[in-house]
């Protein structure tokens, strides 16, 4: 029998990665406060993302989740987050298209606030301060007040998720996302791409075949479905003390719920089956996901499985993997194994990023190549165990950045400096978010002829 789960359980667990405050009783304020405020998402909802989430481990749709590393409360702005809807749009409509696959879309965004660090603290010129750790936490400005780590932050931070998420369901519902805007949305995107001509053709067959539609009856006026979209929010839940003030009980079902996004991940850092994140996400009734990185063993994550998800609830569990490139194969068939042998069903992920970050030129970036590489290695390995490569996990912006080398255009290491932005790790730009989706695709399309090669073989035609 497990232990009597409340939302504040975790509090007598180990824990690590979280920040010191000094101030606890402006804390416990702030916790409060916190608790009283609005939720972000409606448990419905979060119910709605579990549904779709188990018609993706069925393989019959494939999530695509991505954003910044770290949201940050100075580049907050409306135009940020619309090219950022934007570009994750266009490649949801890459990806449905010629994926032909039903895309499930779930930003990186609207609360990813907090992060953890592979130091406590970070030294510069013999001076040593504090890690940054998120806006949501301190300042990434290296003096002594930035780092100081300061509770009034996380108002902060519901604010601005409350705003985003306000724009985005905007977008999502109040006719920027008709399919019918293809076009439109190309038209903010940089002409000279190399990837331009790709996206304009798609955008016309998908023209084409909304006019053809329009001709059989069927159209946005009369289908809803094609002028709105599902979006999703998520983020890893590492601050506790902040998810649990947004942990309601819903009043529908009598569960708890994190009303802080729709899905919640704990990191490949925070998984210790003991530990106090583990122990706060059983009790929540989220989707929720596991980073598994290279060592998570395959027993260790059955045991994960077995606290996080008892019920074996469909849609429950996402297992985003982030392994490295050349480094899927040693890993990832066990954890599949296991999972298959154990009769669950999961929805896999790929993370190719956080396997994959390096240091260039004094900066830390990542090769779109490597980036890639592990991507193809993910879909190998599910085609050879017979599982569905369910979705892509990725870190990535709508604007111009110049973070991760490669690419259609070739960033080079002397170009990193041009336009590196991020606060945290290294993102894809519009453009290399874009061709991966094209890239994903394709392996997509490659991954259904071979089903269907399978399906015919097994019924003997
Ligand atoms: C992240 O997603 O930004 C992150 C820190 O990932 P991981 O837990 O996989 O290291
Ligand atoms: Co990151």
């Amino acid at each position: 029998m497990a232990a009597r789960w409340t939302p504040d359980s975790w509090r007598s667990k180990p824990i690590v990665q979280m920040p010191e405050y000094s101030d606890q009783k402006v804390l416990a304020e702030v916790e409060k406060q916190l608790s009283t405020f609005p939720p972000l998402v409606f448990a419905g909802e979060a119910r709605a993302l579990k549904r779709t989430l188990a018609h993706v481990a069925k393989g019959e749709a494939f999530l695509l989740q991505g954003g910044d590393c770290a949201e940050s409360f100075a580049e907050h702005s409306a135009n940020n987050i619309r090219d950022f809807f934007r570009v994750f749009l266009q490649m949801a409509v890459v990806m449905t298209f010629a994926g032909a696959l039903p895309v499930v879309k779930l930003g990186r965004v609207a609360g990813q606030f907090a992060k953890p660090r592979s130091s406590p603290t970070e030294k510069q010129d013999g001076v040593e301060l504090p890690a940054y750790r998120g806006d949501i936490v301190n300042d990434t400005a290296f003096t002594q007040e930035g780092r100081t780590p300061d509770p009034r932050r996380q108002l902060d931070a519901y604010r601005q998720s409350a705003a985003t998420l306000n724009l985005l369901r905007a977008f999502s519902t109040g006719g920027y996302a008709n399919l019918s805007n293809a076009h439109q949305w190309m038209l903010g995107f940089v002409k000279d791409s190399p990837q331009s001509h790709r996206y304009e053709e798609l955008s016309a067959r998908i023209t084409e075949a909304l006019d053809f539609m329009r001709a059989c009856g069927i159209d946005p006026k009369t289908h809803p479905e094609m002028r709105t979209t599902d979006f999703y929010t998520s983020h890893e839940a590492l601050l506790l003390g902040y998810e649990q003030a947004m942990t309601r009980v819903d009043s529908t079902s009598g569960d708890w719920y994190d009303t802080s996004g729709h899905l919640v991940w704990v990191g490949d850092r925070t998984r210790q089956p003991d530990h106090a994140h583990v122990e706060f996400l059983r009790g929540v009734k989220n989707p929720i996901a596991i980073k598994c990185g290279p060592s998570l063993p395959a027993d260790g994550l059955l045991k994960l499985l077995d606290i996080l998800d008892p019920e074996r609830e469909p849609g429950r569990m996402t297992l985003i993997c982030r392994f490295g490139a050349g480094k899927v194969e040693a890993s990832l068939p066990a954890l599949i194994r296991a999972v298959k042998k154990e009769k669950r069903h999961v929805v896999w992920s790929c993370d190719p990023m956080h396997g994959n970050t390096v240091t260039a030129n004094g900066f830390k970036t990542r090769r779109f190549e490597q980036i890639l590489q592990e991507v193809k290695e993910f879909f190998a390995v599910h085609a050879a165990e017979g599982t569905h490569a369910g979705g892509i996990h990725l870190e990535m912006t709508g604007q111009n950045v110049t973070e991760c080398m490669g690419g259609a255009r070739a960033i080079g290491e002397t170009d990193l400096s041009d336009r590196y932005h991020t606060f945290c790790d290294p993102r894809l730009n519009a453009e290399q978010a874009i061709e991966m989706a094209f890239l994903v695709a394709d392996l997509l399309k490659k991954g259904r002829a071979g089903h269907a090669r399978l399906l015919t073989a097994a019924s003997g035609l």
